[in-house]
């Protein structure tokens, strides 16, 4: 298929001089452990193109990790936050109320599925978002326990990773946060089942560590990512959260619905627990709220939340002006006709002609996802379905030299994951798809 207008537009070897430059300023002066996908440095951005320091403009199909939903510097948050930037900076709202603040978590609080009243506090990323999550869930119950799932991912503070599941991000960072109990997820494909035995599969090994890992009245919360992300986008199956929110109910636990990265649009309603039918307690958000700001908010109902007690929660910076109207920019623009439509008719783009590739070649294991927040998971072959982590990146770094930008993702991090913005034009979707069409057959044809 062939794009009409083209994008993209490589100049240079990948990476280039100028980018090499500064990666290599970068790996003297930045420790080894942050991670680096790619080996470009970026100077500016627009809506799904990045360009970097060497003139190279390339097709975003990773958002700053599923930060972009609305795009790059969309004009409309730009003038926000300007206007912002030129009257109040910061003065935090420990220290006294600023209006956007206030507006943002009014907008959450009606726009969240959580029914009856709610609240919303704000912090700065997910991980934090999360942090207050947890705290609530304790000082509501008076319990400790936290139920978490293989697979999932919510952030890198002692308390979320703790909270994480794969071991390559934890090694060496340990002792952990106690009382953090794992569950198995319905991860259908990678248990080589049917997403229904796959549901009674783990519901089987739920009930199990109710009576061998921890007691039931221990229990102050389940969380749980609708979607998981860095997991390999895997969707809960929606009789497994029915199961969920029917035992927390009934045991005074509370779902956390962790939409860090499955929230705001990328699934096709404003929040993946939409689509599930089941109403979490607290919902986290955090990532593409705020186009690119840092920002998070834990959203709940009222009545658990105000059993924190006054001065537990909150921080220096959290919710500070600039995210503040960018989020409210964000979210008006969001809640507009047709945006959160865009996100189903970009993934049913991306999965009709995935699914064409997955005939073609069988190495292409699973095409999944929800909306446009989708993943293509590697394997040595259908049958074994064994992780093929070395092709992911060589994909990743096949489709960076030809001009799209991608990332990994997976327990075995051999998925492609998908999260372009959602103003994506129509051709930049098909010229990125053509060169990743372009890359998989090159690695796994
Ligand atoms: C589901 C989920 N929760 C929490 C986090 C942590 O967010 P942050 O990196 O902003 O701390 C992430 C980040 O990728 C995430 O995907």
């Amino acid at each position: 298929m062939t794009a009409l207008t083209r994008s993209i537009n490589i100049r240079t070897e990948i990476p280039g001089p100028r980018s090499r430059a500064i990666v290599a300023r970068r790996e003297a002066a930045v420790p080894n452990g942050l991670y680096k996908a790619h080996q470009i440095a970026v100077d500016h951005a627009s809506g799904a193109l990045v360009t970097d320091v060497d003139g190279n403009t390339f097709i975003d199909f990773i958002g700053g990790i599923g930060v972009l939903n609305a795009g790059h510097c969309p004009p409309e948050v730009v003038a926000a936050i300007q206007a912002q930037a030129a009257r109040l900076l910061h003065f935090s709202a420990l220290v006294g109320t600023y209006e956007s603040y206030v507006e943002l978590c009014e907008r959450l609080n009606v726009a969240v599925p959580i029914s009856g009243p709610c609240k919303t506090i704000l912090s700065n990323s997910g991980a934090e978002g999360v942090e207050n999550a947890i705290k609530f869930a304790r000082a509501a119950t008076g319990r400790q326990a936290i139920i978490a799932f293989e697979g999932g991912y919510h952030g890198r503070t002692l308390m979320t990773l703790s909270l994480t599941s794969k071991t390559s991000f934890k090694k060496t960072f340990g002792p952990f946060a106690p009382e953090i109990y794992r569950a198995p997820f319905p991860a259908a494909y990678r248990m080589g089942l049917s997403e229904a035995e796959a549901v009674v599969r783990c519901w089987e090994a739920f009930e199990r560590m109710l009576v061998a890992g921890v007691g039931a009245e221990a229990i102050a919360a389940v969380i749980i990512e609708p979607v998981q992300g860095e997991g390999g986008f895997i969707p809960v199956p929606a009789e497994f959260m029915r199961r969920l929110r029917a035992f927390c109910t009934s045991n005074g636990s509370l779902l956390i619905a962790d939409e860090v990265q499955c929230g705001f649009g990328r699934t096709g309603t404003l929040f993946a627990s939409e689509q599930l039918g089941v109403e979490p307690d607290i919902l986290v958000s955090a990532k593409s709220i705020a186009a690119g700001l840092p920002l998070a908010a834990t959203t709940g109902r009222a009545e658990l939340l105000d059993r924190a007690h006054v001065g537990g929660i909150g921080g220096t910076y959290g919710g500070n002006p600039l995210a503040c109207v960018a989020a409210i920019e964000v979210l008006k623009w969001m809640q507009q006709p047709g945006v959160l439509e865009r996100a189903n008719q970009v993934g049913s783009v991306i999965r009709e002609r995935a699914f064409g590739w997955q005939r073609e070649m069988p190495r292409l294991g699973d095409v999944r996802g929800l909306g446009a927040m989708i993943a293509l998971e590697l394997v040595r072959d259908p049958a074994s379905r064994e992780p093929t982590p070395d092709d992911v990146l060589a994909v990743v770094k096949y489709c960076a030299e030809h001009g799209v930008l991608t990332m990994r993702a997976g327990l075995y991090a051999n998925c492609l994951r998908l999260l372009m913005p959602l103003t994506i034009s129509d051709d930049q979707l098909q010229e990125g798809l053509d060169v990743l069409e372009d890359a998989l057959r090159a690695v796994i044809g």
